[in-house]
């Protein structure tokens, strides 16, 4: 009794389960969807039946109608042979089996077209291989021939590695691999050959696999600043992906995080660069602190595979060099410029301080050989003025040349003996003199008294030799002097109109004690200095 109570409980129980299994199954209200083109073959299994299954197939959503003509069901399966437009609609299988009690339906979408419509997406990553399944598994059970191809978008697709259950093997894909692929498999049927298609979706998306960060720079990078100017900095590295936030990328100065700084501040955007993720970092420093120099300002970019930094140095700029070479470059111009003011304003000093110096470590020789520094000769307007020219010429003249500065002149009416107007004789002394002063006298005072037929003063042999050979071999030099006040040049000889406006004159005044005293004699000091300038450098003797 015990036993049998037992074994009582343990059938009932076993009742209990299958029921409710059976209710389970007999509730799934799931449709299969087969999107099929006319003209093909297409065969449908009721899912979980076997051999000992009993399976029973109806057309319809209620399970009323009977399936139509061109619909077989052979060994629980049900066979189109072929798939006519007609045979669109619903199918319900009802299986029972040991198992249980099932019916599922399906949804037989007839669509003229060699390749079927498709409710299925499969996506692959850009640049990972992948495969397409065919989903023929009960055609290729069947004990015939078969052979599988591929189409995508309706065109044969060459070339390809398709398996013995037909599954397509992709190499890594790219975005132009992207379309509708059809798996078509030919059968040979009771001597007739027929076609079964299955189309899937294929989508390649761009889905960049996240790599360590990789900073191109800044590495190690030092720049010159100077503080309390701005300096920006640049932080780009490579990473692996971008929009899900999982990358980092922020900056240290000193090891200190730059939030809550006034004085920085930073950007960051990122985007692609020749199919890689790049992220991009400005760092703002508005006013560089002496803190900021010899410390590493580091750009972190971190993602979950790594991290990597980038290192700046700022250092102050060394303007030290920069202000030598300013100093110097200045210093060499105004040296330049003072050189060049010196020249122009004391050539007459620095020449002679020149000749000087020259004189003092060289005992030169006057190159020339000639007897005397220069002709002394003066242009006579009358008898008046011939005191104060004659005063010049015999005693100021050779007292400051002669005495003072060894030159050896030839003062005509000193050096000649009276009478002694032999041409040649003169001719010979102008030549062995290397200069020629011709000393000219104001005529102003003297205007009224000169004859108009005679208005031009008429120059004696020496100077008319002399000047001729001035302007002819500009040898011996001529120096005009004016005494006495302004001359009127309009009156005198053209050669030495010309010789006044090509190189000017000399002015001497004599000191008259009393009013200018000192300005006069600060000009005559200038004379004689001018004088001595144009004289020849080293006295003949
Ligand atoms: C099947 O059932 C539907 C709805 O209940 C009904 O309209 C139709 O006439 C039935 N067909 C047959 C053949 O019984
Ligand atoms: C096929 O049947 C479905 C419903 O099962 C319907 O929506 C569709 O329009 C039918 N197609 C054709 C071509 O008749
Ligand atoms: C398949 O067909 C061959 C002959 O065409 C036959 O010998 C074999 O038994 C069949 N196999 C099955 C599993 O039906
Ligand atoms: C079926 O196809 C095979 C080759 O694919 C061909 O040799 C044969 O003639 C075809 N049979 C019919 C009935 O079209
Ligand atoms: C930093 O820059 C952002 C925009 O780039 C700006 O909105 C923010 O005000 C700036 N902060 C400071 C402290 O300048
Ligand atoms: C940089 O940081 C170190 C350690 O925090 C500190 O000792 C040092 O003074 C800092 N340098 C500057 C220039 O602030």
């Amino acid at each position: 009794m015990r036993i049998m109570g037992t074994a009582g409980r343990v059938c009932f129980l076993t009742a209990l389960l299958s029921l409710a299994l059976s209710v389970v199954h007999s509730h799934r209200e799931e449709t299969e969807i087969y999107h099929v083109s006319v003209g093909h073959f297409l065969l449908l299994r009721c899912p979980r039946s076997n051999a000992h299954s009993k399976v029973m197939w109806s057309r319809g959503e209620r399970s009323n109608q009977t399936i139509p003509s061109g619909v077989e069901v052979r060994d629980g399966l049900l066979w189109f042979l072929p798939v006519q437009m007609l045979h669109n609609g619903t199918y319900t299988c009802e299986k029972r089996d040991e198992s249980g009690f099932l019916a599922v339906k399906f949804a037989v979408l007839v669509s003229s077209g060699e390749c079927p419509d498709t409710l299925e997406y499969i996506t692959i990553s850009e640049g990972v291989s992948g495969s397409l399944p065919c989903k023929q598994n009960e055609i290729f059970k069947l004990n015939t021939t078969k052979a599988a191809r591929w189409m995508k978008d309706c065109r044969p697709l060459q070339p390809l590695s398709v398996d013995e259950t037909g599954l397509l093997r992709l190499p890594a894909v790219s975005e132009s691999d992207s379309g509708k692929y059809t798996c078509l498999v030919d059968i040979s049927l009771d001597g007739r050959n027929y076609t079964a298609a299955h189309s899937v979706h294929l989508t390649v998306e761009y889905d960049p696999v996240l790599t360590e960060p990789q900073v191109v720079k800044p590495q190690e990078t030092v720049f010159m600043v100077t503080v309390g100017m701005r300096k920006d900095l640049d932080c780009y590295a490579y990473t692996g992906f971008s929009e899900d936030g999982e990358t980092f990328m922020y900056w240290t100065v000193n090891r200190t995080f730059i939030e809550g700084d006034d004085d920085l501040n930073a950007t960051i955007e990122y985007g692609y660069d020749r199919g890689k993720v790049f992220f991009q970092s400005t760092l703002f420093i508005y006013k560089v602190r002496r803190e900021f120099l010899n410390v590493p300002i580091q750009c972190w970019v971190r993602n979950s595979v790594g991290e990597e930094t980038g290192v700046a140095w700022l250092q102050e700029a060394d303007h030290s060099a920069l202000y030598i070479h300013v100093a110097l470059c200045l210093s060499v111009s105004l040296g330049i410029l003072a050189l060049a003011a010196a020249l122009f304003f004391f050539k007459v000093d620095v020449i002679l301080t020149y000749r000087k110096l020259l004189s003092h470590f060289h005992k030169q020789q006057a190159p020339d050989g000639k007897l005397y520094d220069a002709y002394v000769t003066f242009v006579q307007p009358d008898i008046q003025s011939s005191d104060d020219l004659a005063s010049f010429a015999l005693h100021i003249l050779p007292k400051k040349l002669e005495e003072k500065h060894g030159y050896c002149l030839y003062i005509r009416g000193r050096d000649d003996c009276p009478g002694e107007a032999m041409h040649d004789v003169i001719a010979t002394a102008v030549r062995q003199c290397r200069r020629l002063i011709i000393i000219l006298s104001s005529n102003a005072s003297t205007e009224e008294d000169l004859p108009l037929h005679n208005n031009q003063y008429q120059l004696c042999y020496e100077q008319k030799v002399g000047l001729h050979d001035a302007l002819i071999h500009n040898d011996p030099r001529v120096i005009l002097l004016e005494t006495g006040g302004p001359v009127d040049y309009t009156r005198l000889p053209e050669s030495l109109q010309y010789i006044r406006r090509k190189q000017g004159a000399l002015k001497w005044n004599k000191v008259h004690l009393g009013t200018h005293k000192l300005t006069k004699l600060h000009s005559n000091r200038n004379f004689w200095k001018n004088l001595r300038y144009h004289m020849p450098p080293v006295p003949a003797r």
